[in-house]
């Protein structure tokens, strides 16, 4: 078990400069199956998720090539199905686009169960009506799941949730289906905008991404591409919050300031210096900061990735926070955590009520999921004392050597096996 050791007290300091976007990585490397031709992604963030996907595609036949650590050549012409069974699928939720670029290429795929985060549930079931609206037999079986098609038709589709995942797996599966699709109530994260500008770059026909209607229409073939990965904006986000409670002066470089608005803007009604740049966002403490609400929201609302981080702190803002977490029904296992550091926070099912405290105790605690571990190292970072975090396995998923960035910052902190 990976562990990490901080030593709280230290203001962070400098620039850091933010790597490319998991949740839109994720989405770009299994999406190369849709082509026979090769494929370029760059500015990938060196996070164990995406080694897990390339080593599932090279699994199934595919070439794989990092010559540079944020670099992969992907070529998936030698693959002749797309099963990831459940050793590959167990350690990540993002297995779930096997499904959708494997129906586009072959017409049929099998899939264990994804893995992921334990923050709630996590159905598929609008992963499933996208796919049957299309023309695909959908099955379980044994905790895998197997979509198969004679042909795929382009269809109207109506999100009963907004689903980012859903709506990913649903423009991979129809960029190839006779006619066109509309993905109505479709999620509209910066990731949706990515994943459509890469397959656009493809050559497929996908107009809408980032509104709450995308249109689909369907072409014969996809061509090999070059394509970069937008900026973390939940990383990015995460260093902020940092930033902020450490009551450093921190830049955070290599941003795209509209994907943070709603970050900012709650930074900002804290009381805490946010200045934005045409790629970078610099924060800073002045004055003491204080308590407010959260209502996590789908894009562009607060995002649900950040309000774990973000109750480190209100933890130790003045007065009384109050988080709504509104999309995932278990995300708050951060919180008896936080509390055995000293922090007095409550919860009542998807409510957090925050009464801010002094200061927090360095103490033994655990990561129980990758934004949970985000939320911990943030009040290791300002714990009086040492503070032992333990499970960062989930952490490292997710955070491109986030251990060397805060060292770069100032903090005194260092990972142990
Ligand atoms: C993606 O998960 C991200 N993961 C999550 O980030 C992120 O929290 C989430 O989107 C919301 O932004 C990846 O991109 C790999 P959803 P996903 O489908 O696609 C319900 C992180 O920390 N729902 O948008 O699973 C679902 O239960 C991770 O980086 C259905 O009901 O999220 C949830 O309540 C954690 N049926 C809501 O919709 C479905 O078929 C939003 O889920 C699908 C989802």
């Amino acid at each position: 078990m990976d562990k990490l050791l901080i030593k709280g007290g230290h203001k962070l300091k400098g620039t850091v400069n933010i790597s490319g976007f998991k949740n839109a990585a994720v989405a770009l490397v299994p999406a190369t199956i849709l082509t026979e031709e090769t494929c370029i992604i760059e500015n990938l963030p060196n996070i164990s998720d995406v080694k897990d996907l390339g080593d599932m595609l090279r699994n199934l036949g595919a070439s794989v090539l990092q010559n540079q650590k944020d670099v992969m050549e992907i070529d998936t012409s030698n693959m002749k199905e797309c099963f990831a069974d459940f050793d590959s699928a167990k350690n990540l939720r993002a297995s779930y686009y096997f499904l959708g670029a494997g129906l586009g290429r072959f017409k049929k795929a099998k899939v264990a169960y994804p893995g992921g985060c334990s923050i709630g549930s996590r159905p598929i079931d609008q992963h499933i009506k996208g796919f049957e609206a299309l023309g695909a037999k959908v099955t379980v079986d044994h905790g895998v799941i197997t979509v198969e098609a004679e042909k795929l038709v382009g269809a109207d589709i109506y999100m009963d949730v907004v689903s980012v995942g859903a709506t990913i797996n649903i423009m991979l599966a129809a960029v190839m289906a006779e006619g066109t699709t509309v993905i109505d109530n479709a999620a509209k994260e910066p990731h949706i905008v990515d994943v459509a500008n890469f397959l656009n770059c493809m050559g497929a026909n996908v107009r809408g991404a980032g509104t709450d209607v995308i249109k689909i229409k369907g072409v014969s073939k996809l061509n090999g591409c070059r394509h970069a990965v937008i900026p973390d904006q939940i990383e990015a986000g995460t260093y902020m919050i940092a930033a902020a409670a450490t009551k450093g002066n921190v830049l955070i470089n290599n941003v795209i300031p509209k994907h943070l608005e709603s970050i900012t803007a709650k930074l900002r009604e804290m009381d805490v210096d946010v200045i934005e740049s045409d790629d970078s966002i610099r924060v800073s403490v002045t004055k003491p900061f204080k308590n407010v609400s959260i209502k996590t929201l789908v894009y562009p609302g607060f995002p649900t990735d950040l309000q774990q981080p973000m109750s480190s702190l209100l933890a130790i803002a003045e007065g009384t926070g109050i988080i709504t977490e509104t999309i995932f029904e278990g995300r708050f296992k951060h919180v008896a955590e936080l509390n055995r550091m000293g922090a007095n926070i409550r919860t009542e099912g998807r409510i957090a009520v925050i009464e801010g405290v002094k200061e927090l105790m360095g103490a033994k605690v655990s990561a129980t999921d990758l934004r949970a571990g985000a939320a911990l190292i943030v009040a290791g970072l300002i714990a009086k004392g040492e503070t032992q975090i333990d499970n960062m396995q989930y952490v490292y998923r997710g955070y491109h050597e986030i251990v060397e960035k805060l060292t770069e910052l100032g903090a005194e902190i260092r990972s142990v096996k």
